[in-house]
């Protein structure tokens, strides 16, 4: 296998183990991205076989996926409260705190993980790292982005307005807002950054996320699980 279908083939491993954690009756969070349409389209395969779940999308794109598995869907106007959630990862330490916003679509997870009682990441194993580097993603007011930027800087910071790839000009989030890429470097301390990020005016939501309960990481022949020890 080539590197691509190898973690195409982990993506898909960790998604059915996690998937394995659902039970009748339970409410569902719904991510988004390329291992959460794994996970999508492995709950629909239960549901079709009489599974009985509601689910809670992440985005427009996992919205979309769930219907068109035929998984009934709710809303947390509805549901504020969800049994578990489960979501992509694009990197995770050896604490399980993660960075996700890949797809413009953290804001939604994060409120959607802060409502479940149980966080379950699925990832490739290249997404497990010793110590966080990857950029965080911050979802800002677009009349915000100039003092945003700014204020990532006072941080220590290197924002990147994330650009749209078949749309001229910024991605727009599905809530209307724009996506500034903040590369920090190697994250020494991501508790810390995470509350000084919490304090950006203009800022709605951004990619850390600390309330991960367990990771599933796919492997040649199925997943290995991560528990969160200090649960
Ligand atoms: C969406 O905004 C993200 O948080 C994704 O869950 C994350 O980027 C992982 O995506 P893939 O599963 O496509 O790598």
């Amino acid at each position: 296998m080539n590197d691509q279908s190898t973690h195409d083939h982990e993506k898909k491993a960790s998604a059915i183990s996690a998937v394995t954690l659902v039970r009748d009756g339970m409410i569902v969070g719904i991510g988004t991205g390329s291992t959460a349409a794994y996970a999508i389209s492995e709950l629909g395969r239960l549901v079709s076989g009489g599974l009985d779940i509601m689910g809670i999308p992440t985005s427009y794109q996992s919205e979309m996926l769930a219907i068109e598995h035929n998984i009934p869907i709710t809303t947390l106007l509805e549901h504020p409260e969800i049994d578990i959630t489960l979501d992509g990862a694009d990197q995770i330490d050896q604490n399980l705190v993660a960075i996700k916003g890949g797809g413009a679509a953290h804001t939604r997870e994060k409120v959607v993980a802060s409502a479940a009682s149980r966080v379950v990441l699925m990832v490739d194993s290249r997404k497990i790292a010793s110590r966080l580097n990857h950029a965080v993603p911050i979802e800002v007011l677009p009349y915000s982005r100039t003092l945003v930027e700014r204020q990532v800087r006072a941080l220590g910071g290197m924002p990147n307005l994330r650009m749209a790839a078949r749309k001229v000009g910024p991605v727009i989030t599905d809530n209307g807002n724009f996506i500034i890429d903040a590369d920090f470097g190697v994250i020494d301390d991501p508790e810390r950054l995470n509350r000084e990020i919490n304090a950006v005016v203009g800022a709605v939501e951004h990619g850390i996320f600390l309330n991960v309960d367990e990771v599933h990481v796919g492997t040649a022949d199925g997943a290995r699980v991560l528990k969160r020890t200090n649960p």
